[in-house]
């Protein structure tokens, strides 16, 4: 079986683009690292709420410039690309900042806290003809080209089954945790299931049924979940997510004529056990670059699409980070109904900051409302491909 070769240093190869990083917290420092260390990108800029802070971060990484505000480093003229690095509850509003500055963006995972607050930011980046992806750098990770690839040759027969699995246990009395905390967008649905939910996107499309049941900590943010996911007949998946325990990162997609196992954790750069016909053998990306390290290869796809005049991924465009954050929604509105926690206006329909920014007001999202902005046919082409996603359709309800 001919799969595709990778090798980092072709990471490097490409323009020097300079980056802004905005919130300089634990990420930030991984993406600074990784970008500096892996390829010719230059984070040039760092804007925190603190001038100290943002200090410190520059002279940590070697970055030009501090700013003590995101603001002053988003107008830095000498930045190409910002990057949102801070909790949850405030990408869109950073989202916008950068927008509005007319500064391609790449936002966290995940991209808003919910559907409407992500379409909300999708339609802004569309209507100023700014570019806007969501930071799901796994999407961008060798091994998904392979399995994409692997999919599109249909390698596998008729797939009927995926699973994805995240799990990272935080400490109970970690209560400073962004994690446990509504007011940062907290949970795990919002942090983790995003990567098990995205998988089975990547495998199936748009599910047309999902199930959920998990528990909420007492100031109502979730801390562990399962959902069944059906995509059309025949086609169903599981994804689980906690923070009470740490699990061992498992994914897997399987057809009638072969499997896809992940051996590490699938989330980072990972080695695959595949089997096609009763054959098995072990791919290896062969690039040495393990765990955040992986953070560059989306900011390096990203410079491409730049380069090609995009204004969103044609892997992962924003119409997909709505809809991925439509199921979640669904997750969420179904955790809370089962544990007699009705969601709020703020889970609902975003941070009020984040409809200020623009003074656009919170509306509900509107599925397919929020075309591909810069996607031609090729996109939409190598996106049904690459998703394996005949299964279009929105319904949520009953499996
Ligand atoms: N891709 C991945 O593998 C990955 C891994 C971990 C996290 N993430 C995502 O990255 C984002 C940040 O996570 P992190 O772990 O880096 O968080 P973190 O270490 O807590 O840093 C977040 C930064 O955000 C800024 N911030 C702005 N408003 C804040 C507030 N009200 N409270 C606390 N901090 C605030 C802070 O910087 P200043 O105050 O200095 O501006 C802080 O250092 C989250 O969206 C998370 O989902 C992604």
């Amino acid at each position: 079986m001919e799969l595709p070769a990778f090798n980092a240093r072709t990471l490097r190869q490409g323009r020097s683009w300079r980056w802004a990083v905005l919130a300089p917290g634990e990420i930030a420092a991984d993406f600074t690292r990784t970008l500096h260390g892996n390829s010719s990108h230059r984070v040039v800029a760092v804007g925190s709420r603190s001038p100290d802070r943002a200090r410190a971060f520059a002279s940590k990484f070697g970055v030009d410039r501090s700013y003590g505000s995101y603001d002053a480093a988003v107008a830095d003229g000498a930045v190409d690309a910002v990057y949102v690095a801070a909790p949850n509850r405030f990408h869109a509003e950073l989202a916008l900042l950068a927008i509005d500055a007319g500064k391609p963006v790449l936002v966290e995972k995940p991209f808003g806290v919910n559907a409407a607050e992500t379409a909300r930011v999708a339609r802004a980046g569309e209507q100023a003809g700014v570019f806007v992806m969501e930071a799901m750098w796994t999407r961008y990770l060798p091994q998904f080209r392979v399995l994409s690839e692997i999919l599109q040759r249909h390698d596998l027969g008729d797939v009927h089954l995926a699973t994805a699995n995240v799990g990272w246990k935080v400490a109970q009395d970690d209560t400073e945790n962004r994690l446990f905390s509504p007011e940062l967008g907290g949970g795990v649905g919002l942090d983790m299931s995003v990567y098990g939910l995205w998988f089975t996107r990547f495998v199936f499309g748009q599910p047309t049924a999902v199930r959920a049941a998990g528990s909420l900590t007492p100031r109502g943010v979730d801390d562990q979940f399962v959902a069944a996911l059906a995509f059309g007949p025949r086609r169903h998946a599981t994804v689980s997510a906690s923070m009470l325990v740490t699990n061992s990162g498992y994914a897997s997609v399987h057809g009638t004529q072969g499997s896809v196992e992940f051996i590490d954790y699938f989330v980072f750069p990972s080695r695959m056990r595949i089997t096609v016909n009763g054959k098995t053998s072990e791919w290896d990306d062969g690039t040495g670059l393990k765990g955040r390290d992986g953070l560059v290869w989306q900011a390096v796809a990203m410079a491409e699409y730049l380069e090609q005049g995009r204004l969103q991924s044609p892997v992962y465009p924003m119409s997909e980070s709505i809809a991925l954050a439509q199921t979640l929604d669904e997750v969420e509105t179904q955790l809370r109904a089962a544990n007699g926690h009705e969601r709020n206006a703020l889970e609902l329909h975003g941070s009020p900051a984040g409809r200020m920014v623009r003074g656009q007001p919170a509306m509900p999202y509107a599925p397919t409302t929020v075309p591909l902005a810069g996607a031609g046919p090729l996109v939409q082409r190598s996106l049904m491909a690459e998703t394996n996603s005949p299964n279009a359709g929105s319904a949520v309800s009953g499996l």
